[in-house]
């Protein structure tokens, strides 16, 4: 080889090496989970047959992810309700979709639009429920995974689009744990007519593009109004204490999420 064509040929071998680790990153791969572990993303946590939240036992969140590209998430939290603030708020997240690592450190998140699904209620309202689709394209500035110095396990930081850190995560599963990779909802059709910007009251990212949403059904927590299919002893548990109270674990966990 003459010196030109073997320095290309480094190159380009140099460059198809550094493309490659760009795509994927193996330490990522798996399902993390906050603390309590409660929250996991999967069949425990949202069912699409009945399109239906199950409801944890304490707030959290929790990402998985796939070699091939694949995410999920989910986020249980209570928000402050400044009007009632011994009676906070609990919302259910959901979303799936994939993943992109640009290369710059950053994490880039793109749901499966349709999929989508958020549960809000105010346990001191009296109300079921507000049932919605939820999608919201997030980018991770950063991520790390190490291991936790104190409880010696894989652990994930994210850093959301500004800098500021997610409550850390810690390996509970590999392979994750998640629902199919793939459009679980095809035949619905969102039917917005815009786009409008909504700042989020729970600490996420402000600065998306948020649809306006279409309430879904009324039932959306399998814990209160159990079916057949869904027998746990803890979601009968949960529906026999009741919302009053899980305002009141919801009050003692963590909200700075
Ligand atoms: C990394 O690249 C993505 C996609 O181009 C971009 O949205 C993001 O802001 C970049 N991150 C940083 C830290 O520059």
């Amino acid at each position: 080889m003459i010196p030109s064509i073997q320095s290309a040929f480094l190159l380009s071998v140099a460059l198809a090496t550094s493309l490659s680790s760009a795509q994927g990153d193996a330490s990522l791969v798996g399902t993390w989970s906050t603390k309590s572990k409660k929250v996991v993303t999967g069949p425990g946590f949202y069912d699409p047959v009945n399109d239906r939240f199950i409801e944890p036992e304490l707030a959290g969140i929790s990402y998985s992810f796939t070699s091939d590209g694949y995410y999920e998430e989910a986020y249980y939290r209570a928000i402050a309700n400044p009007t009632t603030p011994h009676c906070p708020s609990a919302i259910m997240q959901w979303q799936h979709g994939t993943y992109t690592l640009p290369g710059n450190g950053s994490l880039v998140l793109t749901p499966f639009g349709v999929d989508g699904r958020q549960l809000t209620s105010s346990p001191c309202s009296g109300d079921t429920g507000i049932y919605v689709r939820y999608e919201q394209a997030e980018l991770m500035k950063s991520y790390q995974v190490i291991t936790d110095p104190f409880h010696n396990v894989p652990r994930l930081n994210l850093f959301k689009f500004d800098g500021s850190p997610i409550q850390p995560m810690y390996l509970v599963a590999t392979p994750p744990q998640m629902l199919p990779t793939q459009t679980l909802n095809p035949t619905s059709v969102a039917s917005a007519t815009g786009k409008s910007r909504v700042k989020r009251t729970d600490g996420g990212d402000g600065d998306h593009a948020q649809e306006p949403l279409q309430p879904l059904n009324q039932n959306a927590f399998t814990s209160r109004l159990p079916s057949k299919d869904s027998f746990n002893p803890d979601h009968w548990w949960w529906a026999g204490v009741g919302l009053t109270a899980l305002g009141t674990v919801m009050y003692m966990m963590p909200t700075s999420v």
